[in-house]
């Protein structure tokens, strides 16, 4: 909580003074605010005729004023838009969770159509009994429900050699947060019966790409979830109807959706193929694999640039997501002054691992330039690092596990942009 608040003074203060004026707390700033408001004053025409029946919208969608709150791409990242990403609007957004409808897509070979009915889940290699799942079969299975965060190895990629994309949802968007359930991975690997010598899964998709990425047998037993509902309904087709896999607090590409195989063996798929996906460049040349974990990290959702401040100087609520693969969120820090003095962010309800945590700062603004920042500190101690602390070890070649804390200048004018600061 801000000093200002604390002291029980300047908000308050405020608040009471603009509701004495009649409303012009909404209106402050707003040039040539009519008063009395006629929106107070006057009947509207919602309030004179009659709304919509109940089954004019089946399935609901987002009221037309909210249609800006949608996923979005970056036309020049990728060649096609079937092996591509696009981006969560968490600019937009409060609360933790992420509506399946504006979640980030991430597909190597585009998202299948792949009904219940065809779906099929083996599991083979060194286990007892080799098995297939039908849908129906998966259902029988005692059920768990999870809340965790998925973020795409290469979220914030774009911004390591320099600030370039101006807005959270093109820096930070790569991430979403879900409520799933489904069966324990380690509940049909029991079934099956894993043999001793077993000690990595192989987990494939059913579309084009397969998706193929190996999994140490340790961490299948211990968290991952075969999950075929998000935020209670069904998966969406491009999360992987009708079941993906859930692999807390590690990267994104180890969600294999249109789960169809998962294959035990004594050694990695990679390993075997000579192939390595997703390694890290150093500083020195060199690279870092098997960086599955992804570091706490957090970021300022609003004001930032697509949130610019649209009105004058006053309270202003500085608010945004934190998270760690590593476990919960113990603390968030915010920053106005680009990191000379850091304030103790209020976290909405405390964190739980591996699952998005919502943080606000409760600011007065006097009006001047502002350097935001925030840096989560995870349950293990972890803080998050500064840009130059990260190039310091991981250099500016690198795409994957940027998890550096994020600046946003906020000019007087209220509009903000994505800079750096040493
Ligand atoms: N699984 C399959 N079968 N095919 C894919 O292309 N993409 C992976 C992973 N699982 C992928 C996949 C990557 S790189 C990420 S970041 C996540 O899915 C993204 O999941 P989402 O599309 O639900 O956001
Ligand atoms: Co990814």
């Amino acid at each position: 909580m801000s000093d200002d608040i604390a002291k029980g003074t300047t908000r308050r203060g405020f608040l009471s003074a603009t509701a004495a004026a009649g409303g012009a707390l909404v209106a402050a700033g707003a040039a040539g605010a009519a008063t009395p408001d006629p929106l107070i004053m006057e009947k509207q025409p919602w309030a004179t005729g009659l709304g919509d029946g109940v089954d004019a919208v089946p399935y609901g969608m987002p009221i037309k004023f909210e249609s800006h709150v949608v996923r979005r791409n970056v036309s020049w990242l990728t060649a096609d838009v079937i092996s591509s990403i696009n981006f969560t609007p968490i600019h937009a957004l409060d609360g933790t969770i992420t509506p399946q409808g504006c979640a980030f897509e991430r597909h190597h070979s585009g998202a299948i159509e792949l009904s219940k009915d065809d779906y099929r889940l083996m599991i083979n290699g060194l286990v007892e009994t080799p098995l297939v799942f039908t849908y129906a079969d998966l259902e029988r299975f005692p059920r768990v429900t999870h809340t965790y965060f998925c973020e795409c190895a290469a979220n914030t990629g774009m911004e390591w050699a320099g600030s370039q994309l101006n807005g959270s949802q093109f820096t930070h968007g790569m991430i979403h947060n879900m409520e799933y359930t489904g069966v324990t991975l380690r509940t049909l690997l029991q079934e099956a019966g894993v043999k001793p010598e077993g000690k990595w899964v192989f987990v494939e998709g059913s579309d084009a790409s397969s998706n193929g990425r190996s999994i140490p047998i340790e961490k299948a037993l211990n968290d991952c979830l075969i999950a075929f509902k998000a935020n209670g309904e069904a998966l969406r087709k491009e999360h992987g109807y009708p079941v993906r896999l859930v692999v807390p607090g590690w990267e994104g590409n180890m969600w294999v959706k249109w789960l169809r195989r998962i294959e035990v063996g004594d050694a990695p798929w990679e390993q075997r193929e000579e192939t390595s996906k997703y390694t890290d460049t150093m500083a020195d040349g060199t690279s870092r694999k098997w960086t599955w974990v992804m570091d706490a990290k957090s970021v300022i959702t609003a004001p930032s640039p697509q949130v610019p401040i649209t009105h004058g100087p006053g309270p202003v609520v500085i608010t945004g997501l934190a998270w760690s693969g590593r476990g919960a969120i113990k603390r968030v820090d915010v920053t106005v002054d680009g990191g000379k003095t850091w304030h103790e962010a209020r976290l909405a309800s405390p964190g739980q691992p591996m699952a998005l945590t919502r943080f606000y700062f409760d600011h007065v603004w006097d009006g001047t330039e502002m350097l935001l920042q925030s840096r989560a500190i995870d349950e293990t101690g972890y803080v998050q690092p500064t840009k130059a602390q990260l190039r310091e070890v991981r250099g500016v070649n690198s795409v994957y596990h940027n998890n550096c804390i994020q600046t946003w200048w906020v000019k007087a004018s209220g509009e903000a942009e994505n800079v750096e600061i040493s």
